[in-house]
């Protein structure tokens, strides 16, 4: 997908309002695996002068391609408009995206056209003022221990990604992020996340590498005791005990 040599432009959305955020971990191990030659952009919704898309439709049909408010989405159209991947990285929040991060991505409206077109699969979109070829991927976390919480994120996602133009690069979706921050439990996220961004700057993440990195480090049941377990106390105690066990003794707790 990406000529050898050639800087990748990438444009990295932060969307947790955490400083010690799992899912900017991830974001992180997957930026250094894109490798040399990438240029990277960061936002981060929460900490931004973001205001809310106002409908008011000037950037199309009064000053087309500007936003008429004045904050910091005004450097981040112009990262997006130039972009070649686009890495969306977000915690779970009532089981889609953050207002943040909704709010950013709302903004993108100034980067398309107003005429209704059709794609090539016969639905109604508006085309890019500027088409060329951009991916996105997505990175998310969540607390609850099924993957299946990630259902209709991953839905919106493919949905935004024909909305903004993106071809969909892929996502990576983790569950069980309570036990994220457990020194060593969530080292091999780490490296499957870098191994992603190895696999997207060779062209796409294999399958393979999304299945092993959403497989839950727990079974569900387990989880659920370790972390209301670690409620009372943090990780130490019985928290800690439950999940050493289940680590290292029951091998039937493990997935
Ligand atoms: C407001 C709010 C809503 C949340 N909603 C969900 C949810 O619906 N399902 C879920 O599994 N986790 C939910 N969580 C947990 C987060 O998704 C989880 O802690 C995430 O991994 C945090 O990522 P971060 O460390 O990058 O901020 C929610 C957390 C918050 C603060």
């Amino acid at each position: 997908m990406y000529r050898k040599g050639e800087t990748v432009k990438v444009v990295a959305v932060s969307g947790s309002p955490r400083m010690k955020s799992v899912t900017e971990s991830l974001l992180n191990c997957f930026l250094e695996g894109l490798g040399p030659d990438t240029s990277i952009t960061r936002f981060y919704p929460y900490r931004m002068n973001l205001k809310f898309c106002q409908a008011c439709w000037h950037c199309w049909l009064k000053t087309p391609g500007k936003c008429v408010l004045d904050d910091d989405m005004a450097d981040a159209l112009l990262a997006l408009d130039e972009a070649d991947l686009v890495v969306l990285a977000s915690p779970l929040y009532v089981d889609g995206f953050p207002g943040a991060v909704k709010a950013f991505v709302d903004r993108i409206i100034p980067l398309i056209e107003p005429a209704i077109t059709v794609d090539a699969e016969g639905h109604s979109r508006h085309r890019r003022r500027r088409m060329h070829h951009q991916t996105a991927v997505l990175i998310a976390t969540c607390g609850f221990p099924e993957v299946d919480n990630f259902n209709v994120m991953r839905s919106h996602f493919v949905a935004m990604c024909k909305n903004a133009g993106w071809n969909y690069g892929g996502e990576l979706v983790i569950s069980q992020s309570g036990i994220a921050r457990v020194p060593g439990v969530f080292d091999e996220k780490y490296l499957l996340a870098k191994k992603a961004g190895q696999e997207c700057r060779l062209g796409r993440i294999s399958n393979e590498t999304m299945e092993s990195i959403s497989r839950p480090i727990l079974d569900h049941e387990t989880y659920r005791q370790v972390v209301n377990a670690s409620f009372e106390g943090g990780f130490r105690g019985q928290a800690s005990e439950l999940l050493r066990q289940a680590l290292n003794g029951d091998k039937k707790a493990l997935v």
